[in-house]
């Protein structure tokens, strides 16, 4: 049955904006690589990339699309409510910056989709700060989108180094084929419903740790290991009692997962400035690979590899995240593909209706409902 496969195989779109090769581990994102993106360009880049194409008003240089998105972070702020404070910093972060986004209006404009990509960063910056009690930081326009992000998140300015790690981590998940979150939003967005509407889809369907709540669970599992000598009896354990293990395996990739080794790279710069805990990140090295020897014996016939969110979880706590927010830094990312994939959708496609197969009972076998007088 098609739905056990999880659809694997089917092919639900033609896409100019990524090419995932999942046996050859190669991450093409319009007709660049992955190792070329990781490693010079900014968020801004890759938005205008991803736009190209898709918004008459696009701006042609990259000072004037920083200076838009700039903008839109304000414009998102804005929007903030005086006891947003007091209500949202009780939820989880992610469902928090689900809230927030769901007030932004929908459209198919390029200031909508500005707004759209700029507001996970604004508002995973002010839930996490309400959860500490201290107030939101209103962005600086003027600063680069991830470095403006980790200055409203901590209230300084980063160093260059942790701003071109955080922008290595937001390009390095821009986009990535038809994922789980990406196809949520096409189907929404094939409805005409609007961008607003196809990025919710996106983030709900990013929430669980299948997809993109894994970074976390990494933490945890690091935590719960402890030292390097333990990794193999704890990990063998939790492979014994039917648990995943966090950070490995993927769909689509039968070896190792391309974005891992560009945010190994970056916390290796990272490291180089003092910025990452030693300790952590040789417990993190042990763990990958007692974890990578476990898959291969206990499960000879999958090829298991790390995965992005691995490193994305050393990344993301070395730059100070709390691990509860990991999953709304990865939409800060995520999110330009999903608007880029929505007009695309819009653009050439169709309404994705595809069909389902009854298997209930006949009208004659199906006795009497459980509501029956
Ligand atoms: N640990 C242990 N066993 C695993 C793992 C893992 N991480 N991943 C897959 N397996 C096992 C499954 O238990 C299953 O074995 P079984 O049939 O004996 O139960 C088999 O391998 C199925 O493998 P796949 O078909 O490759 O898995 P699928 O495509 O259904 O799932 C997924 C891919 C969800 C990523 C899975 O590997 C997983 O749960 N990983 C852990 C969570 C994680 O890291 N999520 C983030 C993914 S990256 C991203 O979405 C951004």
């Amino acid at each position: 049955m098609i739905e056990e496969n999880g659809l694997e195989g089917v092919v639900a779109a033609h896409t100019v904006l990524s090419e995932v090769d999942g046996a050859e581990g190669r991450l093409v994102i319009r007709g660049h690589t992955l190792d070329e993106i990781a490693q010079h360009w900014r968020f801004e880049d890759v938005v205008a990339l991803l736009f190209k194409g898709f918004f008459d008003t696009l701006p042609g240089n990259a000072a004037a699309l920083r200076t838009a998105l700039g903008r839109a972070r304000r414009e998102a702020f804005e929007r903030l409510q005086p006891n947003d404070d007091s209500v949202l910093r009780r939820l989880p972060p992610i469902e928090a910056v689900r809230a927030l986004l769901a007030r932004l209006p929908d459209g198919d404009d390029l200031q909508t989709a500005l707004r759209l990509v700029a507001a996970p960063a604004v508002y995973t910056a002010a839930v996490m700060r309400w959860r500490l009690g201290v107030q939101a930081l209103a962005p600086d326009e003027t600063l680069p989108h991830a470095v403006d992000m980790l200055r409203m998140l901590h209230g300084r300015t980063p160093t260059a180094a942790q701003g071109a790690a955080l922008d290595t981590y937001l390009v390095t998940v821009c986009d990535h084929g038809l994922n789980a979150s990406t196809f949520a939003a096409r189907v929404v967005a094939s409805t005409g419903a609007g961008l607003a509407s196809a990025v919710l889809a996106g983030i709900s369907a990013l929430k669980g740790p299948l997809h993109g709540g894994a970074p976390g669970p990494v933490l945890d599992a690091l935590d719960a290991i402890g030292t390097a000598a333990n990794a193999r009896h704890w990990l063998e354990g939790a492979v014994a009692s039917g648990q995943r293990l966090m950070g490995f395996g993927h769909r689509i990739y039968r070896v190792r997962d391309p974005r891992a080794d560009a945010l190994k790279g970056a916390l290796q710069r990272l490291s180089a400035e003092g910025s990452v805990n030693a300790a952590r990140f040789e417990l993190a090295e042990a763990a990958e690979q007692a974890a990578l020897a476990i898959l291969r014996e206990k499960k000879p016939d999958r090829a298991l590899e790390t995965n992005v969110e691995f490193y994305t979880a050393l990344l993301l706590e070395a730059l100070g995240f709390g691990r509860e927010s990991f999953t709304c830094v990865f939409a800060a990312g995520r999110v330009s593909g999903w608007v880029a994939h929505a007009r695309e959708q819009v653009h050439k496609g169709r309404l994705i209706r595809p069909q389902s197969v009854y298997v209930g009972p006949a009208p004659e076998e199906a006795g009497e409902t459980a509501l029956a007088h």
